[in-house]
């Protein structure tokens, strides 16, 4: 895909589970691979960084065996590659190719590696001189300082410490540390300079105590790796959530109102990006804290405040908040973040040329950056920065986290369009649709049986290019399923079974089964009281919230049914409660069943369909589960005297009323 256009957005809500992270699945991948014994690696993050170093422990000889959804068996090798000679391509991946080479330049074997060519352009020096002080043999086959490198075996001598920079890259220290604990000999590394990133340099050794290895740390300055240690599978591990992921959606909370939870990091993390979301508190988001997630909101008054960091501790996550500060009250300073003239681009630069393109004025020096906009109007609880340039191209220079932040300017209730959107893939390849998920603008109508709102939820979804989901149907097929399966509708575990796991897709105008097309199949009057029956069973509507939920995604999504705007999308910017008379119901049910060959001469039943009406309308608004009823916030269309054409345009009307931007 060439570009992601991303509507205006006013507001962000909802819940994210985060994918794995990928500074942790990386770092285990290698200490499994090394250790003594297999280990099950859970959650492990799916993207262009873990399958490089999935690719190249194939390459050496590990045996790394899928056995489920982001889960993997990897049979250690003991501290030995099998593999003696390999060609290893790392991609862009510096969490992939700075560990590897430690370990290589250990093994004894004769190994070329390489990447693309921005790999190319990014430091290893320092790693590569701190091999060959203890005798490796690593050689530059392009320019000296950068990969590609050609490593071959050697006699390693430990006798006197290693002298290595740490203000490049903290990686070339995790490096040495990961691998150095395979000679089996005491290792001692001092710092020849200040360490930057120092929290991923504790996921290191975090990591590394996990799988049996303890290094003795005084300061960030000498790390000593003590004699006769070898790496040993724990078992079981789970890759807990990317906190550097996290903080796009944190900061979506902070900027779009919220509250926006993610799930997978929390309290408990060793991820030392968690801190991002210290660092929104000072600009005055509200921040929850759970073991296992974090959740954001924005300030109770006011627009966000300017900041003044030292963000050394968090590089990664730093990109964010160069982003959040165009929403804040004043000028944003970033210090300490050199790193960024190194990852994937130069970041100092993409940033601020970016910025600078959403009007933005962006002062830049070696190693930091100020934001500042010119100023606004908080807008309710949302403080936004209406002063955005609109339907500007952001280009992304193969950085994923370009990508990924500047999404977030579309918050500002500007058109944004991100240029080659799939650089996301490096860590997140699913990134918008989980955005989606949260800040999709939702449109909910609601209203009686026979109302017109399929038919009009379906026209206006169509209008507006939105997604559509008929609820209504989730509930019809869970019905269908279950009378499939002669299983009881008051068997309510069963049924909510069915539910969770119900093997149905919609494809276009076509509802599939089970492989096969029941469109019409469940809207026999059987399945329409089946569905009415499971519906008021509470584990049953639970069942389908996520599935319902899921539906939520960029650029929007017209949902139909009875809890839309109440349940599953509380937060829907524009509620409509469509309704109409009994008699103006019952007349269309009546013109319905003769457009489906039911002679014209059955006025009498009239009477029989508007008696029933009004029986499901009251047993419709007394039931406890999810009751008919109009949300406070929701607009009143009364269709009695409307034809289709008019419903919509009303309904188009109070879209256009609560979803400015769409004008
Ligand atoms: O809109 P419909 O007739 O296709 O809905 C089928 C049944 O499911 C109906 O009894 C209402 C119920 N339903 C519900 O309880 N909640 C929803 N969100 C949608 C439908």
């Amino acid at each position: 895909m060439e570009f992601i256009q991303l509507q205006p957005l006013s507001r962000a809500a909802g819940t994210v589970k985060l994918p794995g992270s990928k500074s942790i699945s990386n770092r285990m991948l290698l200490l499994a691979a090394l250790a003594a014994g297999d280990t099950e690696i859970r959650d492990l993050l799916d993207s262009d960084d873990t399958r490089v170093m999935l690719a190249a422990l194939a390459k050496v000889g590990v045996r790394v065996t899928a056995i489920g959804q982001n889960a993997y068996r990897v049979t250690g090798c003991a501290g030995v590659f099998p593999d003696k000679d390999a060609d290893l391509f790392m991609g862009n991946a510096g969490t992939a190719i700075r560990p590897l080479t430690a370990a290589l330049g250990l093994s004894g074997g004769h190994y070329r590696v390489s990447g693309v060519p921005r790999m190319h352009e990014r430091p290893i020096g320092d790693l590569v001189d701190g091999l060959r002080q203890i005798g490796c043999d690593v050689r530059y086959t392009g320019n000296a300082g950068y990969p590609p490198l050609e490593i071959f075996p050697a006699r390693v001598n430990l006798a006197a410490p290693i002298r290595v920079r740490g203000d490049v890259s903290s990686q070339f220290l995790t490096a040495l540390l990961m691998a150095l604990p395979l000679t089996g000999k005491t290792a001692v590394i001092e710092m020849t300079t200040e360490l930057i990133s120092k929290p991923y340099i504790e996921i290191t050794l975090n990591l590394m105590a996990r799988f049996g290895v303890t290094v003795e740390r005084e300061g960030w300055q000498r790390f000593t790796i003590p004699a006769g240690q070898g790496y040993r599978s724990p078992g079981v591990v789970h890759v807990e959530g990317d906190a550097s992921s996290a903080s796009y959606f944190l900061a979506a909370g902070a900027i779009g109102g919220g509250p926006v939870r993610v799930e997978g990091v929390g309290r408990q993390s060793i991820q030392g990006d968690v801190k991002f979301a210290n660092a929104l508190e000072t600009m005055g988001a509200r921040i929850s804290w759970g073991d296992n997630w974090i959740e954001a909101r924005a300030p109770a008054h006011g627009q966000l405040k300017a900041f003044d960091l030292d963000l050394n501790h968090i590089p990664d996550a730093a990109m964010t908040l160069a982003v959040a500060a165009l929403f804040a009250d004043g000028k944003c300073t970033l210090r300490n973040i050199a790193s960024w003239r190194v990852k994937e681009t130069d970041r100092i630069v993409a940033m601020a040329t970016e910025l600078r393109k959403l009007g933005a004025t962006v002062e830049e020096g070696d190693d930091w950056i100020a934001v500042s906009m010119p100023p606004s109007e908080p807008a309710g609880a949302v403080s936004r920065a209406p002063t955005l340039q609109a339907n500007v191209g952001i280009d992304t220079y193969d950085d994923h986290r370009v990508a990924m932040c500047f999404a977030l300017a579309a918050l500002g209730g500007v058109p944004v369009r991100i240029n080659d959107p799939g650089c996301v893939a490096k860590t997140f390849p699913h990134y918008f649709d989980a955005l989606g998920a949260i800040a999709a603008p939702v449109v909910a109508i609601d209203g009686p049986s026979a109302s017109g709102k399929g038919t009009v939820a379906q026209r206006v979804a169509a209008a507006l290019g939105f997604h559509f989901l008929d609820s209504g149907a989730l509930y019809r097929l869970t019905a269908l399923a279950t009378l499939r399966d002669q299983i009881s509708l008051d068997d309510e575990a069963a049924v909510a079974a069915v539910a969770a796991n119900l093997p149905a897709e919609f494809a276009g105008e076509k509802i599939i089964l089970s492989g096969e097309d029941v469109t019409e199949a469940i809207r026999t009057e059987e399945v329409g009281i089946g569905a009415s029956k499971i519906a008021v069973l509470p584990a049953v509507r639970s069942a389908l919230l996520e599935r319902q939920r899921a539906y939520r995604r960029f650029p929007g999504l017209v949902a139909d049914g009875r809890d839309m705007g109440s349940v599953i999308f509380p937060e829907a910017e524009v509620k409509v409660f469509l309704t109409a008379s009994a008699e103006a119901r019952a007349e269309r049910r009546y013109k319905q069943l003769i457009d489906k060959g039911m002679p014209d001469n059955m006025r009498p039943l009239l009477q029989d369909i508007l008696q029933e009406l009004r029986v499901r309308d009251a047993r419709d608004a007394a039931r406890s589960v999810a009751p008919l009823r109009r949300c406070d916030d929701a607009d009143l269309v009364d269709t009695t005297e409307l034809n289709i054409d008019e419903a919509v345009a009303a309904v188009m009307e109070s879209v256009r009323r609560r979803l400015p931007f769409f004008n």
